[in-house]
């Protein structure tokens, strides 16, 4: 195995699934100048998972407004029907979860040929095996950490010896890929998630609760990640 450098830039990413949805395009365009990587979409089908969200003509209406790039976090039951029209709305990461996917192989490698960058997402109560052999067909590992459909809910550190065994693979591959942790995380968890392992961040509830607006609850959550201890 070579010894390629798999460490990947810290990375904030807010979900939109928090915002007043009578606002979506001005929020967008606040949390651009707060300084966040990139726009998360959690985009729920009621099925797969109890909540309804949005859908592809809603991203694609606030495509216009920023030049962030837009990630789609697909908690539906059919991801394979909805691929091109995430892909069409603008969003260049699309993440499934691989629950939802009896061929989990063959829709990435889809999400591939689209031109997006294609992510897996594991539920709490799935292992980090799941994607041992996807590794070459990903971009990004997505390790859910509250159970999928709402935000404001608690950390599971629990989760963690699970992002510190998905590190040890993705080092041990030498493929640059994103490991992603989504749900809980704010001031009091990020150093914990950023010390099992992750390098990317997904933040509803920090992000739009914080008081003292984007700006502030992105370089918060940054530095704290970026000073953590790194394994
Ligand atoms: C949960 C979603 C998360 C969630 C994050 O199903 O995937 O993105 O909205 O929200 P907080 O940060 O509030 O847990
Ligand atoms: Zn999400």
């Amino acid at each position: 195995m070579t010894s390629t450098d798999t460490t990947r830039p810290i990375e904030i990413l807010p979900s939109v699934l928090t915002a007043d949805y009578s606002k979506l395009g001005e929020a967008c365009v606040a949390l651009e100048a707060g300084g966040v990587d990139r726009i998360h979409w959690d985009v729920m089908d009621g099925n797969f998972v109890p909540n309804l969200s949005f859908g592809a003509d809603i991203i694609a209406s606030t495509r216009p407004l920023i030049d962030l790039p837009f990630e789609a976090h697909l908690m539906v039951t059919e991801p394979t029907w909805i691929l091109e029209s995430m892909v069409a709305a603008g969003c260049s990461r699309i993440t499934v979860h691989a629950e939802a996917c009896t061929h989990l192989h063959r829709t990435l490698g889809r999400i591939r040929e689209l031109g997006a960058a294609a992510g897996v997402a594991l539920n709490p109560g799935t292992p980090a095996e799941v994607v041992a052999d996807v590794l070459d067909l990903t971009e990004l590992i997505l390790v859910m950490t509250v159970n999928p459909g709402f935000g404001g809910q608690s950390y599971l550190a629990s989760m963690e010896p699970k992002i510190a065994r998905i590190r040890s693979m993705i080092d041990a591959s030498g493929f640059a890929i994103d490991l992603e942790v989504d749900g809980g995380i704010g001031p009091a968890t990020i150093a914990a998630a950023t010390s099992a392992g992750a390098n990317a961040f997904v933040a509803g509830s920090a992000m739009f609760r914080d008081p003292e607006g984007f700006a502030h609850a992105t370089a918060e959550l940054r530095t704290i990640a970026e000073s953590a201890d790194k394994r």
